[in-house]
C-alpha cells in the first residue's frame, strides 16, 4: 500500500484530465445545484465523522482504568447521552437533508411537461443498450433521427421527454442534470442546459442488463450557429456514396441483414429496431458511445460485435469477405 501512495497525486492529476462524468464538475444551472448539495453533505457527513471520532478517543483516554479494575457497568447512565447523540441530532441532520433535497427536486421537476414549456425539443427512447433520439420540430419532414449522441446549443434550456423500448433505464449527464428514469409505459422529462461548449458524457444510470455499463451517451453543447450547423446536416437526407468502395459498400449493405434492423434515410434501409445511420459518420462514437467511430472499431464491430458488446442485438457477421467488409466500412464512414 505505501509503494502505491507516491503514484496518487499521479492518478489525481490524470482524473483532472476527464472533464466527464463527475457530480462535483457541473457545467449547468441543475447540476450546480445538484453540485452544492452533495458538497454540502459531504462536509457535514466529514464533519459529524470528525465529532465522532474525537469522542471516541475522549472515551476511551477517560475511561482508561475503569474497564480493568472491572468497575460495575452505571446502567442507565449513558441515557441522555443516547437521546442526543443517538436520536435528536441525527433526527435533525437528516430531516434538514431531506427537505434540501425535496427542494432540489421541486425545483427540477421531471413528472409532466414544465409549465414554462412548450414541447420537448429531443425525444429519448432507451434500449437494451442504446439510446434512440429524435429531435421534434413542429414541421414535417423537419424530424431529426439519431443515436447516443445529442448536441445542444448552450445557454439554452432543452427539454427532453424520456421513454423506455424495453426496461428501466436512466438518463444521467452529470455535469448537467441528475438521473432520471425512463420507465415502460410512462413519460419523464428532464430539462438539461449547458453553460458552455464541451462534450458531456452520460451514462444509464439504472441497471438494464448485461451490458448497461456500455449504455453511454454524449452530449455535446455548441454555440447557437454552431449548434444549428449541425442541424441541418442532421435533416438532410444521407450523402450519396462518391468513391468505388462506398459504392459498392452500398450495395453490400443493402444486400445483407443489416436493413433489417438499421435504417439510412433515403435507401431501403428502414429498421426501426437499431441505431439509425443516416449520419453515422457525424458521431464521435459507436456502440453507445463505448468505441470511437473510426475504421478498425467499425470493422472490428461487423464482425465481431459480441466480442466487443457480448449480447449486444448486433450479431457478429462473418459472411464478408476482406474486401466486402473494408467496402462496406467505407461506405459507413462517408454517411456525413
Ligand atoms: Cu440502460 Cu442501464
Amino acid at each position: 500500500m505505501r509503494r502505491l501512495l507516491p503514484a496518487a497525486p499521479a492518478f489525481l492529476l490524470l482524473a483532472g484530465c476527464e472533464p466527464m462524468q463527475s457530480t462535483f464538475a457541473s457545467h449547468g444551472p441543475a447540476a450546480e445545484r445538484i453540485a452544492h448539495l452533495s458538497w454540502f453533505m459531504t462536509i457535514l457527513f466529514l464533519a459529524v465523522t470528525a465529532v465522532m471520532w474525537l469522542l471516541i478517543a475522549w472515551a476511551a483516554k477517560r475511561g482508561r482504568g475503569t474497564l480493568a479494575e472491572h468497575a460495575p457497568v452505571d446502567i442507565g447512565g449513558g441515557q441522555k447521552w443516547i437521546a442526543i447523540g443517538g436520536l435528536a441530532i441525527p433526527l435533525a441532520i437528516l430531516t434538514l437533508i431531506f427537505v434540501l433535497g425535496l427542494n432540489l427536486l421541486a425545483e427540477f421537476p421531471i413528472h409532466g411537461p414544465h409549465h414554462h414549456a412548450t414541447t420537448p425539443d429531443i425525444l429519448i427512447v432507451g434500449h437494451q443498450w442504446w439510446w434512440e433520439v429524435h429531435y421534434l420540430s413542429g414541421s414535417p419532414g423537419q424530424e431529426v433521427t439519431t443515436a447516443n449522441e445529442i448536441h445542444i446549443p448552450v445557454d439554452r434550456p432543452m427539454n427532453i421527454q424520456l421513454e423506455s423500448y424495453d426496461v428501466m433505464h436512466s438518463f444521467w449527464i452529470p455535469a448537467l442534470h441528475g438521473k432520471v428514469d425512463l420507465i415502460p409505459g410512462h413519460t419523464n422529462f428532464v430539462r438539461i442546459q449547458a453553460g458552455e461548449p464541451g462534450n458531456y458524457a452520460g451514462q444509464c444510470a439504472e441497471y438494464c442488463g448485461a451490458e448497461h455499463a456500455r449504455m453511454r451517451l454524449l452530449v455535446v453543447a455548441q454555440t447557437p450557429d454552431e449548434y444549428a450547423a449541425w442541424l441541418d446536416e442532421q435533416r438532410k437526407p444521407t450523402s450519396e456514396p462518391a468513391s468505388a468502395d462506398a459504392i459498392a459498400g452500398e450495395q453490400v449493405f443493402l444486400n445483407a441483414a443489416c436493413i433489417l434492423c438499421h435504417q439510412i434515410s433515403g435507401t431501403p434501409a428502414g429498421g426501426r429496431v437499431a441505431p439509425d445511420l443516416t449520419h453515422l459518420a457525424s458521431r464521435q462514437y459507436i456502440a453507445a458511445n463505448s468505441y470511437p467511430n473510426n475504421t478498425a472499431y467499425l470493422e472490428a464491430w461487423v464482425t465481431h460485435a459480441q466480442s466487443l458488446k457480448p449480447g449486444a442485438e448486433m450479431p457478429d457477421l462473418t459472411q464478408f469477405t476482406g474486401e466486402q467488409l473494408r467496402d462496406l466500412v467505407a461506405y459507413l464512414r462517408q454517411l456525413k
